[in-house]
């Protein structure tokens, strides 16, 4: 896991005006609100003064948890600002001077595609990698489904491996054709691996078969210019955490599918989905894409919860690795350029020393500027590059 890339909060719809929600991110609390003006805000939840949840007690009333912008946390009352500063104290007097201490890591924020974004690390704005961009949103002749989100229990990186993997589908999906591999013929075709045009991964695209695809969900597909059964797709990487497949169904078809994952811990991860399409363009396909995109990821869920060991291995030798396993591999060496940028987290650091008597926060780029931090930052790998 890493600092220093955008990762998925939660989806817009869930974050309602007046109510802070809380997530686990890279195995840290973080809590998202709304200004009065419908901004979103992403902060540390740990509250500074005695380590509260600032998104946490429901339970206690109808009190106020945002009061002129700011989050209000529930045991003492303090109020922080969307910049993390403590603007009030309500035990020492509203409106008095609060101690430098008393504030908490805030995160750049972008909301797009249905999504809160936070920037979880300290780079300045002019060395942050961007947010995978998604070139077809709002534009004419695409329409994007609502995000789904896929709570499933497993390391984020066995995920994204996943969904670089040509040599999974016939096994997996049986509506990609199970039945239809021939022992004679079958392998899995030669690809070439590239450069993700956006500068932060990989890119590859291959041909195989999925006859399954002419089922009634995809009535309105034309298949004419393919093979019977033969579909060309694209996968790649941007980051840790965000994969984007692309589907040539003939004819100018076009699925494209993007995978932000938000890492929870170790063994969890919270993907959210979003499916666009240039064909079957009407809203009365939504559900039925949803409802087939829900089977394909269940299919996949019953095979990586069982995976072991639950995070990627940090060598390849620990793996038996054949050509098919190319963009994996690429993917792997992507993750090496970000260890030896010194982003990794030391997991084994953290969980050891984390939850006793020491609390960590991802650091904020407000830590490049000035003194003065409660919370520990979170413990990074230093220049780690032995997979
Ligand atoms: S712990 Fe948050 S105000 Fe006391
Ligand atoms: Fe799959």
């Amino acid at each position: 896991m890493y600092i220093n890339f955008w990762y998925p909060i939660i989806r817009s719809e869930d974050l309602g005006a007046g109510k802070p929600e809380k997530s686990m991110v890279l195995g840290l609390n973080f809590v998202a609100f709304r200004d009065s003006q419908g901004k979103a805000h992403v902060l540390s939840d740990t509250c500074t003064h005695r380590g509260a949840s600032l998104g946490g007690a429901w339970e206690l009333g109808d009190k106020p948890r945002i009061i002129d912008d700011c989050i209000v946390c529930p045991y003492h009352g303090w109020e922080f600002g969307p910049d993390g500063e403590c603007r009030n104290i309500p035990s020492i007097g509203y409106g008095k001077k609060v101690p430098p201490r008393a504030k908490v890591d805030a995160y750049p924020v972008q909301e797009k595609y249905g999504i809160v974004f936070a920037f979880l690390g300290d780079l300045p704005e002019r060395d942050r990698p961007p947010l995978l961009n998604v070139e077809e949103y709002d534009t004419e002749g695409w329409r994007a489904n609502s995000i789904l989100v896929l709570d499933v229990d497993y390391y984020y990186e066995r995920s994204i491996e996943n969904g670089l993997d040509p040599a999974h589908n016939e096994f997996v999906h049986p509506t990609h054709g199970l039945k239809a591999v021939n022992r004679d013929t079958y392998h899995v075709r030669e690809y070439d691996v590239l450069d993700h045009p956006q500068g932060w991964g990989m890119w590859f695209v291959h041909r195989f078969n999925a006859p399954g695809l002419t089922d009634p969900t995809w009535k309105s597909v034309d298949t004419s210019s393919r093979a019977p059964g033969e579909l060309f797709a694209g996968s790649g990487t941007h980051g840790p955490n965000m994969m984007v497949t692309e589907i040539n169904v003939g004819s100018g078809n076009r699925f494209r599918q993007y995978f932000f994952e938000q890492p929870v811990d170790q063994r969890r991860t919270r993907i959210f989905f979003l499916n666009m399409r240039n064909f079957m363009l009407g809203a009365e396909h939504d559900g039925p894409i949803h409802a087939r995109n829900k089977v394909i990821a269940k299919q996949d869920i019953e095979i990586l919860v069982d995976v072991y060991p639950p995070r990627t291995p940090t060598s390849n030798i620990r793996e038996v690795l054949t050509p098919s396993d190319k963009a994996v591999v690429s993917y792997r060496e992507w993750l090496a350029k970000f260890d030896e940028r010194g982003w990794r987290i030391d997991w084994d650091e953290f969980s050891q020393r984390n939850g006793k008597d020491t609390g960590f926060a991802i650091p904020g780029p407000a830590r490049r500027i000035s003194g003065n931090w409660v919370l520990e930052p979170v413990p990074l790998l230093k220049n780690r590059s032995s997979r």
